[in-house]
């Protein structure tokens, strides 16, 4: 991926995305998709689709007309175009921010946990804003990664603690710090915004299956990893093992995840 400004995320292989993502953004998708509402007969993008999530989630929630997903990744656009067996459902690669769609194309635009991977995530917005008709609406969700994501601070925090992150990642990324996707959307000029949270539970098996997703390359933990030697991979493999345990035999452990979600209408009146 050539990744200049449009994207961070490390994006090389989808199967193992499932692995490390996937599994647990499909819990994710309808929660966002309650929160962000969905009538029959809508015409929907997903912008940042990935493997398709939510791509593939909303039409069994709604009848709609058709779902677009779109996402930076060749990969992903085509492991999700390879799974997809419903004619409304189209797929393609495109940036979310000079989304290749005209003006008022879409009754509904959603985005989960991408827009802080897009260093311009204004532009994105205002993107979905763009393509998206008066009176309908614009959703995205990003993890709460400093205060709701436990299963990435563990790594992230004992790599910092032990000297090992060469380039440390901001804790807070471009979206979420409390309030501020609500504070973009209005500033942007869409009504009846609301910001909540929405949690899901990742439940593990042993700490293999906690830990194996990491060293797979995809995402920011693929990123870290991938830059650690052999010796600092397993100090910090010892490392994270004993806070996964936490002085209990290895085995089931389940931690809390959770999402903050924008969710506002585009406005009547012209966009500022
Ligand atoms: C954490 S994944 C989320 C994927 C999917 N929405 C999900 O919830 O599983 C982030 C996704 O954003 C995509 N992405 C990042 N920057 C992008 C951009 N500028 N335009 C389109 N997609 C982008 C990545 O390729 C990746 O698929």
């Amino acid at each position: 991926m050539s990744g200049t400004a449009t994207t961070t995320f490390n994006a090389q292989n989808a199967s193992a995305y499932e692995q490390m993502m996937g599994r647990w953004s499909r819990r994710l998708a309808p929660h966002l998709i309650r929160f962000g509402g969905l009538a029959d007969g809508d015409r929907v993008l997903d912008v940042g689709c990935g493997t398709g999530s939510l791509t593939f989630t909303l039409p069994a929630a709604a009848n709609v007309a058709s779902v677009t997903g779109i996402d930076y990744a060749q990969a992903y656009v085509d492991f999700s175009r390879s799974r997809n067996t419903d004619p409304r459902i189209a797929i393609r690669q495109a940036d979310a921010c000079a989304l290749p769609f005209e003006d008022n194309s879409f009754d509904r635009a959603f985005s989960m946990l991408v827009l802080q991977f897009i260093p311009d995530s204004r532009s994105a917005v205002q993107q979905m804003q763009r393509v998206v008709r008066p009176g309908g609406t614009v959703t995205a969700a990003v993890w709460d990664s400093f205060g709701g994501l436990p299963f990435t601070r563990m790594l992230s925090d004992t790599a910092r603690i032990l000297g090992l992150n060469a380039k440390p990642r901001p804790l807070f990324r471009g979206l979420d710090a409390p309030g501020e996707m609500a504070a973009l959307w209005r500033e942007l000029g869409m009504v009846d915004v609301e910001q909540t949270e929405l949690l899901i539970r990742m439940e593990f098996a042993s700490f293999d299956d906690y830990w194996h997703p990491f060293t797979l390359g995809e995402g920011p933990p693929g990123q870290l990893l991938g830059s650690l030697n052999e010796d600092d991979r397993e100090l910090l493999k010892g490392h994270v093992r004993q806070s996964y345990l936490a002085n209990r035999p290895d085995g089931p452990r389940s931690f809390a995840a959770i999402a903050w979600a924008c969710r506002g209408t585009v406005a009547e009146e012209p966009r500022p």
